[in-house]
């Protein structure tokens, strides 16, 4: 679909190399005919080749022999995922980034302007990541996926927490079915297996009093990783890590939307009820859970009593004072 592309965003001509070298795996493309079905020299060529070696993208040839992918390269550009997108305003407009800051801070500034409901931003690296709480979030080249979807939900500021579970439960879906492993889900926005992190979300917004303008999801999958850095090792894992294989983020990312768009419109159509209580058949946080809850004031232990409709958790504090927790960062207590 044509429309303006951002400043930072991959060359569309790149996408239809990709697109081209896939649609003719095992077979020799001349430079010379890819730079004239691209329109672009064939000098340009063979740089966007070495730069898509450098992403991991296995090219055979050269120049003068021509080029060859073995493989479809699982690269998130818009043709290469359209391919496997079904139809639906989730992802119908893509914009990709080789390398940016953050894609949540392209979405903010996105949703200001005239973008749609439903616009993706992804990248292959970020380079300031952020987490809640004013973490960092650690987005290594081409192993994970980075991503933000804007959306437009036509409800109350106050639900707006109950977005983050659906774009939790959509995650859980998509890596079940894409690795048979059954993630849970850490009231509001980990997604774990045992006692280790491999995602998490960012849901920012800009809203009025009573009338959201938009809502920025952003959702970090650490994928393709063979080990997380040093520091993270106790807390923190990838889906080859667990499934012992590497996974395809293309596939993950269609799945993810797909699931997204089903939850988003089930919590528009049937409300956060159907969210919350969803929510709380999956994830082993929701109920009878030994939890500490750190805050910028106080740090408190208790065990999980559900969730408020809301979205909030409950938790039965060890005073015996049942207390949603409306701030703070929330770990199994030993
Ligand atoms: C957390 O667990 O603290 C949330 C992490 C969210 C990370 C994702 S990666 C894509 C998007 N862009 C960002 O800068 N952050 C989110």
């Amino acid at each position: 679909m044509a429309h303006s592309s951002i400043p930072g965003s991959t060359d569309r001509r790149i996408d239809a190399l990709l697109a081209l070298l896939s649609d003719n795996t095992m077979i020799v493309i001349s430079g010379a005919k890819i730079a004239r079905e691209i329109g672009v020299t064939r000098g340009t060529v063979w740089n966007w080749i070495e730069k898509l070696r450098a992403l991991g993208v296995r090219v055979k040839g050269h120049g003068g022999s021509g080029y060859q992918i073995e493989e479809v390269p699982d690269i998130l550009t818009p043709k290469l995922l359209h391919r496997r997108l079904h139809p639906g305003p989730l992802g119908k407009r893509i914009h990709h980034f080789f390398k940016i800051d953050s894609t949540n801070s392209v979405a903010m500034s996105l949703g200001e302007r005239e973008e749609p409901h439903g616009t993706v931003i992804i990248a292959e690296e970020q380079t300031a990541g952020r987490g809640r709480a004013g973490h960092a979030w650690h987005s290594e080249k081409t192993n994970g996926i980075y991503m933000t979807v804007l959306l437009r939900p036509p409800i109350p500021p106050q639900q707006a927490p109950l977005i983050t579970l659906v774009a939790g439960l959509a995650v859980r879906e998509a890596i079940l079915e894409q690795t048979g492993l059954t993630p849970d889900l850490r009231w509001p926005n980990d997604l774990l297996f045992g006692r280790k992190k491999f995602c998490g979300i960012l849901t920012e917004m800009n809203a009025e009093q009573d009338r959201i303008h938009f809502v920025a999801v952003g959702i970090g999958i650490n994928v393709n990783h063979e080990r997380v850095p040093a520091e993270l090792s106790k807390i923190a894992t990838s889906l080859r890590i667990e499934s012992k294989r590497t996974q395809p983020r293309v596939e993950i990312v269609a799945r993810l939307l797909r699931h997204l768009e089903t939850y988003y419109n089930r919590f528009l159509s049937e409300g956060p009820e159907a969210i919350v209580a969803r929510f709380c058949d999956v994830s082993s946080f929701a109920r009878g859970k030994r939890v500490r809850i750190e805050t910028s004031s106080e740090t408190y232990t208790g065990t999980t009593e559900g969730l408020e409709p809301g979205g909030l958790l409950r938790v039965r504090r060890d005073d015996g004072r049942i207390l949603p927790v409306i701030a703070g960062t929330l770990s199994e207590a030993d």
